[in-house]
């Protein structure tokens, strides 16, 4: 797509529900949204079903989340009532990395760490977005360094895609009031020092006036990114 920078821009002038309408609109199928149960995810999931939009609901199970995550997925789809996609990992792929590298081969080195997202989070996405022609995520400019310069829309070359952040320019103020206002379910872990939550293993509570990744992947010293949104699709 060469006009996706006039697709940004329109997009920039709209509120984010109807940035989400726009995108349902103007692609019509095709469009897939990639929830992790985040506050953002939660948001978008609660504006796609209040507008009744087509566009498809997947999570990325890795098999290593928190028992509070599955709960919320439950409640969620009660909620909502609308089907919300698992894409699990490859079991020969997992099956292979246990046996060679054990439960926790995170821990030890960052290249045992981007195996393990690969395997887990990476891969299974690029099968969830391989019929897609637009992908939506729940990332904000404000949640770190390396998202403070992404667009409304941009086009992922690999992917062969349009990917959108409808929620880019908001708050975690802004977010925090909009789920208190329409009442939308979240992860029991945000009100226990968890504000940025992924694989169990992986996260863990932040202290008061840390960052807000801290908890995520908190023994490596400046990744604070899995792959999902950094590197090339294979
Ligand atoms: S991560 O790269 O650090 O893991 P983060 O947790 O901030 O990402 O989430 C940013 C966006 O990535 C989410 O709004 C969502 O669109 C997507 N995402 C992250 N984890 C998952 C997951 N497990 N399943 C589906 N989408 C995910
Ligand atoms: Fe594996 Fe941790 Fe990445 Fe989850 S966040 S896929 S457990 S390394």
């Amino acid at each position: 797509m060469n006009n996706v920078t006039a697709f940004n821009s329109a997009l920039a002038g709209l509120s984010a529900a109807e940035r989400l309408a726009l995108i349902a609109t103007q692609f019509r199928e095709g469009v897939v949204f990639s929830t992790s149960l985040g506050q953002e995810d939660q948001v978008i999931t609660h504006m796609i079903a209040r507008q009744h939009l087509p566009i498809q609901i997947f999570t990325l199970d890795t098999g290593r989340l928190f028992q509070e995550t599955y709960d919320l997925l439950d409640r969620t789809i009660a909620r909502y009532k609308l089907p919300i996609k698992a894409y699990f990992p490859n079991t020969a792929q997992v099956e292979k990395l246990l046996l060679e590298k054990g439960p926790n081969s995170f821990y030890e080195s960052v290249e045992n760490r981007k195996e393990c997202c690969f395997i887990r989070k990476v891969e299974p996405l690029n099968r969830a977005l391989k019929e897609a022609r637009v992908w939506i995520t729940g990332l904000r400019a404000e949640q770190s360094e390396n998202r403070h310069a992404l667009p409304f829309a941009e086009w992922d070359e690999s992917r062969q895609l349009v990917k959108v952040n409808p929620l880019l320019d908001w708050t975690y103020e802004q977010m925090i009031s909009y789920i208190d206002q329409e009442n939308i379910p979240y992860n029991a872990l945000h009100n226990k020092g968890f504000p940025s939550i992924g694989c169990a293993p992986c996260t863990r509570a932040i202290e008061p006036g840390e960052d807000i990744r801290a908890g995520r992947w908190w023994w490596e010293q400046s990744k604070k990114e899995c792959g999902l949104h950094q590197e090339k699709a294979h």
